[in-house]
């Protein structure tokens, strides 16, 4: 999973209000999420392991939606939708690597700048 697109969206999902380029970079890091997904999907699979075929299916279908509220970022809510949104796509990741046992967290928060 490329970082940088997923960094991005956390730093921006606590935002109060997405500025027009914001929305922009959410929606490419969306459609960037789902099609890596679908791809990590065939190309990494495990027919053996099914909690993480199945996250695996779950993290593409939270990337799509992400990208989706982006394209719909007029309505009324979409912001609440897209904070709800990240929030479920850190989920998946968290369950995932929870379950392989995989620690990336804090590589991931390394360069952090003081908060
Ligand atoms: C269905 C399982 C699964 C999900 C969901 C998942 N990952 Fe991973 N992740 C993995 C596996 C497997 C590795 C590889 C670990 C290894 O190299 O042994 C990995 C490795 C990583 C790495 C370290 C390697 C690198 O490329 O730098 C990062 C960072 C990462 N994942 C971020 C994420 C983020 C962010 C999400 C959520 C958007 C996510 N992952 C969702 C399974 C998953």
């Amino acid at each position: 999973m490329r970082k940088s697109n997923v960094k991005l969206v956390e730093e921006m999902s606590g935002y109060y209000k997405y500025k027009k380029k914001q929305w922009k970079k959410i929606l490419k890091a969306g459609e960037n999420i789902a099609k890596i997904t679908e791809k990590v999907r065939i190309k990494y699979a495990k027919p053996e392991d099914s909690r993480y075929e199945e996250q695996m299916k779950i993290m593409q279908v939270e990337a799509e939606k992400m990208a989706e509220i982006a394209k719909d970022k007029d309505k009324v809510g979409a912001l609440e939708d897209q904070q709800w949104q990240v929030r479920r796509l850190r989920q998946t990741c968290a369950i995932c690597h929870k379950h392989l046992k995989i620690h990336i967290y804090p590589n991931l928060y390394k360069k952090k700048n003081g908060g």
